[in-house]
């Protein structure tokens, strides 16, 4: 193309400018008209809806906004603004603050049954290394586990479901909510109310392990309950060429570190699965000084409250008497349990068979899957202690090979296919949607005939 070069660069130059200005919402404005809404009720309407470019490309454009701009847990000030300012251009109320920096929004009748949305906000301290335009801005910060398209998906779903305001029989509330890593950013919203009241709550997680267009989950547990463990082992420093001298910690916890191993492969249930990973090990320095200590530490993860602490009381046990038969002495930390201590992520079983239904419409029975429960830990459990139902899934987004480096999460190298957007929030719509036409009781989005008493 024939362009003169200085004006592609004004044009380039402004563009740029629109683009990076926090004030200014990307949202194109105005829901559609109600007659537009008529017509795409159905799951698989919702979905066509959430692929037209006025809703997918827009979700594009914010999750790479909030993708250069990448916050850390409870500091996501711009991001929780520029969430406030799309809601504020599509006419929906929200509370703010809730837990720091989290935004509940409202849609609906502001009456009751009220189901609630959820998507986490904060990214890693991992330096990216993705070449690519919209890379990190901030050295050091990177959205490397999704939470940036997990914001523009459920602003997707506040679009769709504002187009169907007047359809919707109670009300869905949006969470948008802090520090999911690590930080117990769900607990704290549901300390500041944000789930008062409501009944069944919905939230997801992207995931390159599924192809796009499927979802998976399943009744039952799903992510595992987490917690850490920190040991300082002592013993006692000398010249690593005269031991007898000293009480080698090194040594120690290296026994404790095998000992640890046999908690999970000796003494629990192989049908039960559970993880004891030490992750940290740290002491000395020189090459011929026998440290004074040494710092051990790592994660834990089971599916039963029973199992969990049980390991924990065997991790203790065994760091402190492990330790004291090389004469050393040891203490052990689970730090701040009420924020670091993650329960198991159990799904109910009516929202189960509600989710499959909806989903099974929207993108056909094949893409549909069931899916093994796995170790990792995720803090949507804890809306399980204030909420009647909970349910979490998964949305695909690989385009084909499996398990590639670009598809890890909290790799340096992930990245979204943004291909996945549309889904994640119609999904996110059509469940909420449907499970209150179906608590209401009135349900005019129903085959007829069936029986709902699941919910
Ligand atoms: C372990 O603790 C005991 C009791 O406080 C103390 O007497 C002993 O010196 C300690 N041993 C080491 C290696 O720190
Ligand atoms: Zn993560
Ligand atoms: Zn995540």
């Amino acid at each position: 193309m024939d362009f003169p070069s200085s004006l592609l660069f004004l044009v380039l130059l402004v563009l740029h400018l629109v683009l990076l200005s926090v004030a200014a919402p990307i949202s194109s404005g105005a829901p559609s008209s109600a007659a537009a809404a008529e017509e795409e009720e159905d799951p698989a309407g919702l979905l066509r809806r959430a692929r037209e470019a006025e809703v997918a490309e827009w979700m594009v454009r914010v999750r790479r906004r909030i993708h250069e701009n990448p916050e850390l847990g409870y500091e996501e000030v711009a991001t929780s603004e520029l969430v406030r300012k799309e809601l504020d251009a599509m006419g929906i109320p929200y509370d703010h603050p809730c837990a720091v920096t989290g935004v509940v929004a409202r849609v609906g009748s502001g009456e009751p049954p009220f189901v609630a949305l959820r998507a986490d906000m904060d990214a890693l301290a991992i330096q990216e290394n993705v070449e690519w335009e919209h890379k990190s801005k901030v050295p050091g910060k990177m959205h490397a586990c999704g939470h940036d398209a997990h914001v523009a998906m459920l602003l997707g779903a506040a679009k769709i479901l504002q187009e169907h305001r007047d359809e919707l029989q109670g009300t869905v509330l949006l969470l948008f909510q802090p520090a999911e890593e690590g930080g117990g950013g769900a607990k704290k919203m549901i300390e500041d109310g944000a789930v008062k009241n409501v009944d069944a709550i919905f939230g997801f997680h992207i995931t390159g392990d599924l192809p796009i267009g499927t979802v998976a989950s399943r009744p039952g547990p799903i992510m595992a309950g987490s917690g850490f463990f920190e040991a300082v082992i002592s013993g006692k420093g000398g010249h690593a060429a005269i031991p007898q001298h000293a009480i080698d910690p090194i040594v120690a916890a290296s026994n404790v570190i095998v000992s640890l191993q046999h908690l999970v492969s000796r003494e629990a249930d192989p049908l039960d699965s559970q993880v004891v990973t030490v992750a940290k090990f740290q002491g000395g320095g020189a090459f011929n000084v026998i440290p004074d200590s040494v710092t051990i530490g790592g994660t834990f993860r089971a599916f039963s409250k029973e199992s969990f602490s049980q390991l924990k009381r065997r991790i203790e046990e065994v760091i402190v008497s492990q330790a004291s038969v090389q004469r050393c002495n040891a203490t052990v930390s689970f730090f701040d349990e009420e924020r670091t201590f993650f329960p198991p992520t159990v799904n109910d079983e009516g929202l189960y068979g509600h989710f499959r239904k909806v989903a099974r419409e929207m993108l056909g029975p094949d893409n549909v899957r069931d899916r093994k429960p796995v170790m990792g830990a995720e803090d949507f459990a804890f809306f399980s202690e204030a909420v009647p139902a909970t349910f979490y899934y998964f949305v695909g987004m690989s385009d084909g090979a499996i398990g590639l480096l670009q598809y890890t999460p909290h790799s340096p190298f992930f990245t979204v296919n943004e291909e996945a957007l549309p889904y994640g929030a119609a999904l996110h719509a059509a469940l909420a949607m449907r499970y209150l036409h179906e608590k209401h009781g009135t349900s005019n989005l129903f085959s007829k005939g069936e029986v709902h008493d699941e919910l």
